[in-house]
């Protein structure tokens, strides 16, 4: 693919975490270069691996390569990615730090009230991941009842563990454990401290491919990742949903995913 990191690295190192909001409305650079192409600023949670995360003190990983490839197929160009907690997310779009987040975002009805959302890139279920060594092997979610379990604030996996363990009454609220991102959850298993992470799929596999952690039994809940847009920013939206489909239609979107997910 075309991308060679652009500026964005040398902008991260230069800008720092300085919030830069470029407004979007109607001025479109025409094409033909990047000369007078609206700058735009994307926001991600690194710590959910392959989407987005460290090496090396650098953020990489699918959602980066595949927004980049995505605004490269538009009039937009990407000055930055700035790195949040996954749950300042949404506040940071809607308050204009940022305006595109790609962050293993699934589209859901109450994420749709105050953001938009581009077209689907990648579907997923959860995941119960638990110690590899451990004697304790879930087989469903009443199998979790009682234990100390963790998940990443403000996600899908924190509202399944919601909707399918406290609600019900088979798990106590303080039994359930919610962090800053994803690494401090799946550390704390490897501890000990909890027994379980409820997790994206993609991402529990990538973390039982690199710790001595491992997949319990997964739990279909047939989410959608979008990247987030904000409301009433329709033209971008929509420049967004067109690159996106150039970049499916063509092999980008396909090496992305061999790269990152593995052969498939
Ligand atoms: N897909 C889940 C959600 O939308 C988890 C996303 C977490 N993403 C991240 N970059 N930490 O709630």
């Amino acid at each position: 693919m075309s991308d060679n990191g652009l500026s964005r690295r040398q902008y991260l190192s230069t800008v720092g975490g300085t919030a830069v909001t470029v407004s979007l409305a109607g001025c479109f650079g025409g094409g033909g270069g990047d000369g007078g192409a609206t700058e735009i600023t994307a926001g991600t949670a690194p710590g959910f691996p392959p989407f987005e995360m460290k090496q090396d003190g650098e953020l990489v990983g699918f959602d980066i390569d595949l927004l980049e490839a995505v605004v490269d197929e538009t009039d937009y160009t990407l000055a930055g990615w700035e790195e949040f907690e996954f749950k300042s997310l949404i506040p940071a779009l809607t308050n204009e730090n940022i305006d595109v987040v790609a962050a293993g975002m699934t589209i859901n009805d109450e994420r749709d009230e105050t953001i938009d959302f581009t077209d689907p890139y990648y579907s997923s279920n959860q995941a119960i991941v638990v110690r590899e060594d451990g004697d304790f092997s879930p087989e469903s979610m009443s199998d979790l009842s009682g234990r100390p379990i963790g998940a990443q604030k403000g996600t899908t996996g924190e509202s399944t563990v919601q909707s399918e363990l406290i609600e019900p009454g088979n798990l106590d609220e303080s039994n359930y454990n919610s962090y800053g991102n994803y690494v401090l959850a799946v550390e704390d298993l490897q501890n000990g401290n909890i027994d379980a992470v409820v997790i994206d799929e993609p991402v529990a596999q990538t973390f039982a491919a690199q710790r001595p952690v491992t997949i319990a039994f997964t739990y279909e809940t047939g989410e959608n990742f979008g990247f987030g847009v904000r409301e009433g920013d329709d033209e971008f939206t929509q420049a967004l949903n067109d690159g996106l489909s150039t970049v499916r239609d063509g092999n980008t979107y396909q090496d992305l995913t061999n790269k990152w997910f593995g052969q498939q």
